[in-house]
């Protein structure tokens, strides 16, 4: 089993490895086997996921001698739905499962967090193993045991912290991925950097664009720089009570751009976290807290590598200030309908903001939008 690091997750009689390489889903059943408690696994994947890597692990599965079946679910977010996660776990229990059945979720984010709420729930808690398959879910869903759904009122509002048995990350599946989905997958590895590692952020700049072209060795080690923070993270707040809010860093604008958006391909997760790290860093340096140049700075990264860093490439769209704050208002952080913010005195030095004033964002996010529809410009807050 060579040719992979691992990092740990430390949480007591619930650690687990993250093991990220190349050609990790080929070798799965050695990487499982160790783990089960029969030898049977139950695969979910979806209709994108199973036409590219659903026969390697099936064959990894076969030489291991581990016996699987497998439940597809159709790509894309609309997967993470109340009626997609009751026909899943009708399925899961059609097909025989019990307590020490395990659950193999094979595929980006919305595989992941469906299978692992459905692993949650199902018989009170079954274990479960993560094979992420872009790099977004490499370096941040998979890991740290968050699992939901989403409901019409807003993103993962139903779900459950259920932590992974082990999370292989096979870095070779990244050279099918849709570079658009490549660098979604790159802001949340930018995240890391800017809310906790400022020579990560420097090592970035230098290496983003390696990265994104290809380079094997870049890619592995920003995944193990991203994967070994959250783990430290994770093991030190896995309930989200106060350092993990950090991972948030970009997210309460970013999940309000999203529901606006309606969850599709108009805008991915991870491009609504690159324009929501650019604002939550505009909205530090317009509060005073940090200086406006490490603003321009995360803006520049991210537009080098063609990430979207404000409006414009949503002008097709009326926004609103207004509507933005009212999704903003339900975010999971908000306390009594208080806006909470994650924050940066700097480029590596995040903070949780409980109390920021909504006309300082009103004020920015008319300023951003006013940008692209120049005509509009009147409805800026003084
Ligand atoms: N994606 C943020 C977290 O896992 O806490």
């Amino acid at each position: 089993m060579s040719g992979h690091e691992t990092l740990v997750v430390g949480l007591g009689d619930r650690s687990y490895d993250v093991r990220i390489g190349e050609g990790l889903i080929g070798r799965a059943g050695e990487h499982l086997r160790p783990l089960l408690h029969s030898p049977r696994v139950l695969i979910v994947t979806d209709t994108a996921v199973r036409d590219l890597h659903l026969p390697t692990l099936q064959r990894a599965f076969d030489a291991a001698a581990i016996q699987h079946q497998t439940f597809v679910v159709p790509a894309g977010e609309g997967s993470k739905s109340f009626n997609s996660l009751a026909s899943l776990c009708e399925d899961l229990l059609q097909a025989g499962i019990d307590r020490r059945t395990t659950l193999v979720a094979l595929g980006g984010g919305v595989v992941g967090d469906l299978c692992g709420f459905a692993a949650a729930i199902l018989l009170r808690g079954i274990d479960f193993v993560q094979i992420p398959t872009t790099l977004l879910s490499q370096v941040d869903s998979s890991v740290g045991g968050k699992t939901g759904i989403n409901t019409s009122t807003g993103k993962n509002l139903v779900g459950a912290f259920h932590q992974p048995r082990l999370v292989l990350a096979d870095t070779s599946v990244l050279t099918t991925l849709p570079q658009r989905q490549l660098l979604a997958g790159y802001a949340e590895i930018v995240k890391c950097g800017l809310l906790g590692d400022a020579s990560f952020f420097n090592w970035l700049e230098g290496h983003g664009r390696l990265l994104i072209e290809g380079d094997a060795q870049a890619r592995r080690k920003a995944i193990y720089r991203a994967c070994a923070m959250k783990a430290e993270v994770v093991a030190a707040d896995e309930r989200e009570r106060g350092q993990r809010q950090l991972l948030n860093l970009g997210h309460t604008f970013g999940h309000a751009l999203e529901a606006e958006c309606g969850y599709g391909d108009d805008l991915l997760h991870g491009e609504a976290v690159a324009i929501g790290m650019v604002l939550a860093f505009e909205l530090s340096a317009q509060l005073g807290l940090c200086a406006a140049e490490e603003a321009d700075r995360v803006r520049r990264h991210l537009a080098a590598l063609d990430l979207p860093t404000g409006f414009e490439r949503l002008c097709s769209r009326a926004w609103e200030p207004q509507r933005l704050i009212e999704h903003m208002r339900r975010d999971k952080k908000a306390k009594d309908g208080r806006l909470t913010f994650v924050l940066a005195r700097a480029i590596g030095d995040a903070c949780t903001v409980d109390e920021v004033a909504e006309s300082d964002v009103e004020h920015l996010l008319a300023e951003r939008i006013s940008e692209i529809y120049p005509e509009a410009s009147s409805t800026v807050v003084s």
